[in-house]
């Protein structure tokens, strides 16, 4: 496994140097060392600590924010499919935390929920994390403790797991999508957890960044073919991305292939915690600039970065049809035998809710809201480190849950330790049946998905948005 500190090449700097930069990279730690001398090799040290970043665009100060290796985003983990994952984490931090490995379909006690599959890693001390990476595609690394304030402060970073064969594009780019609320003097609002934002949307902010930066107009050549990952770790942010004058196909989704498809309605919707693969070839002429705007909340559609071409063109021709991605070694649920569930989100504003299950009493709505709580999954709101399942599943059976939004707003729906395939909305089955592990439901959608439990232990699932989940609306699957 190797870190790569080098990701903000993408910005800013001529393009020359970062393509030498990038295929260096690939070059000499993908290719010289041997696998096994790479495997015995000791294990490399993630440290999670307060730093400071340039978040705000430049002209405003510096940023205080929590980071892996001192960097924001963190490093990005690159390893190749099947190549074990083998990192002590270290806290430096002033309390507890963790890593989860968001996507990462792996042992469950290298999940890194704290008070579920581990304890907190305490100040001072460390955890060695170390599992095999099955899948490949685009995941993402956080806390899984105070999420909702340690991953705002600025810990979360990308995970990249190669395939053997990856398919041809000129340059292979990461978007790390974040939201920020920071104040004027640019330091992060200090409202983590706000009631507020637990009963509405979740925490929004007014500063979105790309790879932790306030973004630069994305230099491009007429001719190029780009992969372009974007993971959105944002807190509550939904990104419903437009990219204009271009015809993007996404690839993937939270890492799984998916048959080439251009974007529904020509947007990108990334919900937190979710992540796309697209293939962009690069249409326009010298010169041009385009935008990409992001268009997701009614009425506060802005510019999130321009694609700025150059002149020198790289090809003439076309590259002709976009690769498929190959799969991905999942079991395919058995609809016929799978049994069925139903989960219902409910609660929060406008929702209309009139009660909630809290620590196994009949609460009233009033208070539920005494205690920070403003949603449930089938009328429980999980409350603390209440971690009692709310399904069992038996070991290497199938399953499709069908999710109820009972709510007026969206919800990431993540699962742990498992993928699930997206079998249809509304009653219409998807197009593409694609393998998700959050999957964003729309105000009222019904959504089944299915998969095989074929990973033992408990597993949370829960809203991505950072405040939901600290409002109740999480719980936990036990496959046994
Ligand atoms: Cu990305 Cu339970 O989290
Ligand atoms: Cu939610």
């Amino acid at each position: 496994m190797r870190a790569d500190h080098s990701k903000h090449t993408t910005f800013g700097a001529g393009l020359s140097r970062r393509r030498l930069l990038l295929t260096g990279v690939g070059l000499v730690v993908a290719g010289v060392l041997p696998r096994t001398a790479r495997a015995q090799a000791e294990a490399q040290r993630l440290i999670a600590s307060p730093g400071r970043a340039q978040v705000a665009p430049a002209g405003y100060p510096q940023t205080e924010v929590w980071a892996y290796d001192g960097v924001v985003p963190g490093p990005t983990l690159r390893l190749r499919q099947g190549e074990r994952l083998d990192l002590v984490v270290e806290n430096r931090l002033e309390e507890p935390t963790t890593i989860h490995w968001h996507g990462i379909r792996l042992p469950n006690e290298m999940d890194g929920v704290a008070h579920l599959t581990q304890a907190p890693i305490q100040p001072g001390e460390s955890f060695h994390y170390s599992f095999d990476c099955p899948d490949a595609g685009t995941f993402w690394y956080h806390p899984h403790f105070r999420s909702f304030e340690q991953v705002e402060r600025g810990l979360a970073g990308a995970l990249i797991v190669e395939e053997a064969e990856p398919p041809q594009v000129d340059r292979d780019l990461l978007w790390v999508l974040d939201d920020w609320r920071l104040t004027e003097e640019a330091a992060i609002a200090e409202d983590f957890g706000a009631f507020h934002d637990i009963s509405h949307a979740g925490r929004l902010g007014n500063s979105a960044t790309i790879n932790g930066r306030s973004p630069e107009p994305l230099a491009v050549r007429p001719g190029e073919r780009l992969r372009l990952r974007l993971v959105n770790v944002a807190n509550a942010r939904v990104f419903g991305l437009n990219f204009e004058g271009h015809a993007p196909s996404i690839i993937a989704w939270d890492g799984q292939p998916v048959a080439p498809h251009g974007l529904p309605d020509g947007r990108l919707m990334l919900g937190p915690g979710m992540r796309a693969d697209l293939i962009i070839d690069m249409t326009g002429g010298p010169n041009e600039t385009f935008a990409v705007t992001d268009s997701f909340y009614p009425n506060q559609t802005y510019r999130l970065v321009d694609i700025a071409y150059e002149a020198e063109v790289v090809r003439e021709e076309s590259l002709g049809a976009v690769p498929s991605l190959p799969a991905n070694p999942v079991a395919e649920p058995d609809l016929e035998a799978a049994e069925r569930h139903d989960l219902i989100f409910a609660g929060g504003m406008m929702g209309g809710m009139t009660g909630a299950e809290l620590d196994g009493r009949q609460v009233s709505p009033r208070e539920l809201m005494q205690h920070g709580l403003a949603w449930t999954v089938n009328g429980v709101a999980a409350h603390d480190h209440d971690h009692r399942p709310m399904l069992s599943l038996d070991l290497g059976r199938s399953y499709v849950l069908t999710l109820r939004n009972d709510t007026a707003w969206p919800h990431p729906i993540h699962l742990h330790g498992h993928v699930f395939r997206v079998l249809s909305r509304n009653g219409r089955p998807t197009p593409h049946g694609e393998w998700q592990d959050t999957v964003l439901l729309m105000p009222q959608e019904e959504v089944e998905i299915a998969f095989v439990a074929d990973n033992p232990g408990d597993w949370m699932l829960h809203c991505h948005i950072l405040e939901h989940q600290l409002g109740g609306m999480s719980g936990v699957l036990r496959v046994a």
